[in-house]
């Protein structure tokens, strides 16, 4: 998660002018995950404090979906993609959820996950160290997939990809939530961390091209003024 800056540069799709070489996108990033510590500070690019905002945001937004009853989604399994230390598995997925699965790159923080989540994190089936590109999550296993602050590190084609997995990863009536920043238009570069920002429109034409629908979409308030804009999309 970064900071600003928006305008820098824009593009359409980010691979037409921004991946000139896809392998060093995805090894600057991993590069530079591996230098940051394992903090909730290092997760949220020195953001720490709105930490508990964001979570409770997330709650509100989730528990709209949530329940036993039809056409609900069951708390049983969900997948945090992206998942770092396990910020989100601690305070909102492991709290919802009979067990949670965290996937992500960067082996240090699955490491920190396992005293992080402390003795609820028992309730943790697995930890996959894995790039998200890469990653096929087991079809028809998941209630709820939540992807946040990481779709920026894949290329549209990987993300539309990934997406369509997930779909196929979803138990019947279960959600796929995407929690990002977004551009204000076109999409814009962060060399420092190897990763894009997206705008809305092109976030929902990735969304679409996966086959996906998106079911609510709202910004999350209450967030510094000098920060992109966050918006949180249920998907299915
Ligand atoms: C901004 S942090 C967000 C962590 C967590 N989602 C949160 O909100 O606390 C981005 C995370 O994405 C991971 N990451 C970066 N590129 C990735 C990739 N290609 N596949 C999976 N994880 C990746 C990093 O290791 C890091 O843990």
């Amino acid at each position: 998660m970064s900071a600003g800056g928006q305008g820098k540069r824009s593009a359409e799709r980010m691979e037409d002018h921004l991946i000139e070489n896809e392998t060093s996108f995805y090894l600057k990033a991993e590069q530079y995950w591996k230098d940051i510590p394992p903090t909730v500070d290092g997760m949220l690019g020195g953001y720490g404090s709105i930490s508990s905002i964001d979570i409770n945001g997330s709650k509100k937004f989730l528990q709209k979906f949530l329940g036993e009853g039809k056409g609900k989604t069951r708390p049983g399994c969900a997948l945090d993609c992206g998942a770092g230390i396990g910020r989100i598995t601690k305070r909102l997925l492991l709290p919802l959820f009979r067990t949670v699965d965290l996937v992500d790159v960067t082996q240090e923080f699955l490491d920190k996950a396992r005293s992080y989540l402390g003795e609820e994190g028992k309730r943790v089936e697995n930890y996959f160290c894995c790039g998200l590109q890469d990653f096929q999550p087991q079809p028809d296993h998941y209630d709820v997939i939540w992807i946040q602050w990481v779709i920026g590190h894949l290329t549209d084609d990987h993300l539309v990809e990934f997406l369509r997995r997930c779909r196929s990863a979803l138990h019947p009536d279960g959600l796929i939530v995407i929690k990002d920043n977004v551009a204000y238009e076109g999409v814009v570069p962060d060399e420092v961390d190897s990763s894009v920002c997206r705008d809305l429109p092109l976030l929902r034409r990735i969304v679409a091209r996966a086959g996906l629908s998106i079911i609510c979409e709202e910004q999350q308030q209450n967030f510094p003024e000098e920060i992109y804009q966050v918006h949180i999309l249920a998907l299915r």
